[in-house]
C-alpha cells in the first residue's frame, strides 16, 4: 500500500468529490429520519496542507486554494456552502491550515441521529483516524479490507444513506473488485446512493469501467467528470470523475451549474473541461 492521500489532499479532484458529497448529505438531511455515511477508503481525515508531504505536490493549491478566500458568484456560492462549512470546521474562518477529508466532511455535516461508519485499511492511517474521531458516538472506525467492509456493511439499518467508495486505483484487478462489490452492495441495499470516486489518466480504461457498472442494470446512474487538462497523458491525472447511483433529486441541476464553474476557476489548462451525463435513466 503505497498511496497517501496527504500528497494530493484539496485537490481539484478531492473539490469535486467533497463538494458532491456535502450536497448528497445536505439532501439526506431534508428528512427527519436518520442516515448512515458508508466511506469505504476514508484516508486520515484531516490533511495539514503546510506539512512536508502536502507541500511537495502543492496540488491544494490548485483546488481549494483557487477557492477559499475568494469571489465566488452567486449561485454557486449557495451550492459550495455546505463544502465551506466542513472546511470552516476545522479552520475556522481564516487561513487555510487544514484539509478535511471525506469523514471530517461527513462528520462536519451530519445530526445528531445520524451515523458514520469509517474505513481504512493503511495500519497508520487507521490510527491516525482514530486520533481524531474517538470519542464521538455516532462513529464506527474499522481497519478491514474496504470491498469487505462494503459487503458487510449493507443494508445499513437507517435504510438511508450515502456510500461513498474512493480507492486508490493502486493495485491490479481493482477494476473487477469494484464492479463485484458494488453489484453484491446493490443487491444488500438498492436505494442506497453510492459515490464512486475514479482518477482520469487516459479515457480508454475509464470507458470500460463507465460500460461494466452500467451494465450493473442500475436504473439511475449519473457520471460527472471534470477535466483539467485534456485525457491522454497516462502519467498525470487529467481528470476526476464520479459515478453516482441513485443521485438525490436536484442533484444533476446543481452539478450541472458546479462543473462548469470549476472547469473553469481549477483549470491547469486550455483544455479543461466537464461533463455531466446520465448514464441510465434521468432525473425525472
Ligand atoms: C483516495 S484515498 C481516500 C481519501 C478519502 N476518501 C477522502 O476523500 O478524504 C484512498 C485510501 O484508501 C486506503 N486503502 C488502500 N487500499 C485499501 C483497501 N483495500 N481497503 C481500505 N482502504 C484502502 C488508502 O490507504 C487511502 O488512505
Amino acid at each position: 500500500m503505497n498511496y497517501r492521500h496527504v500528497y494530493h489532499a484539496g485537490n481539484f479532484a478531492d473539490v469535486i468529490k467533497h463538494v458532491t458529497l456535502s450536497l448528497v448529505i445536505e439532501y439526506l438531511k431534508r428528512k427527519a429520519s436518520p442516515f448512515r455515511v458508508i466511506d469505504t477508503h476514508a484516508g486520515i481525515g484531516q490533511y495539514d496542507l503546510n506539512s512536508e508531504a502536502a507541500g511537495k505536490t502543492g496540488e491544494w493549491r490548485e483546488g481549494i486554494g483557487r477557492l477559499w478566500g475568494q469571489d465566488l458568484p452567486d449561485g454557486i456560492k449557495e451550492l459550495l456552502a455546505p463544502y465551506f462549512t466542513s472546511i470552516r470546521s476545522v479552520n475556522g474562518d481564516g487561513e487555510l491550515r487544514c484539509y478535511p477529508g471525506s469523514p471530517l466532511v461527513a462528520r462536519g455535516l451530519m445530526r445528531a441521529q445520524d451515523s458514520l461508519v469509517v474505513n481504512e485499511l493503511h495500519p497508520e492511517d487507521y490510527a491516525a483516524l482514530v486520533r481524531i474521531l474517538r470519542g464521538d458516538m455516532r462513529v464506527k472506525i474499522l481497519n478491514i479490507d474496504g470491498w469487505i467492509a462494503l459487503r458487510s456493511l449493507l443494508p445499513p439499518k437507517e435504510r438511508r444513506g450515502v456510500i461513498l467508495i474512493d480507492p486508490p486505483f493502486e493495485v491490479a484487478g481493482e477494476l473487477d473488485r469494484l464492479v463485484s462489490g458494488l453489484k453484491d452492495g446493490l443487491r444488500r441495499f438498492a436505494t442506497g446512493t453510492y459515490l464512486l470516486w475514479y482518477p482520469i489518466k487516459g479515457l480508454p480504461a475509464v470507458e470500460t469501467m463507465k460500460q461494466r457498472v452500467a451494465q450493473l442494470g442500475i436504473d439511475k446512474l449519473l457520471c460527472a467528470e471534470l477535466f483539467v487538462h485534456r485525457p491522454g497523458d497516462e502519467q498525470r491525472l487529467n481528470g476526476s470523475g464520479l459515478l453516482i447511483i441513485n443521485p438525490p433529486y436536484f442533484l444533476d441541476a446543481h452539478l450541472g451549474k458546479i462543473l462548469p464553474f470549476l472547469a473553469e476557476r481549477l483549470a491547469q489548462s486550455r483544455e479543461a473541461r466537464s461533463h455531466l451525463t446520465w448514464l441510465a435513466g434521468s432525473s425525472n
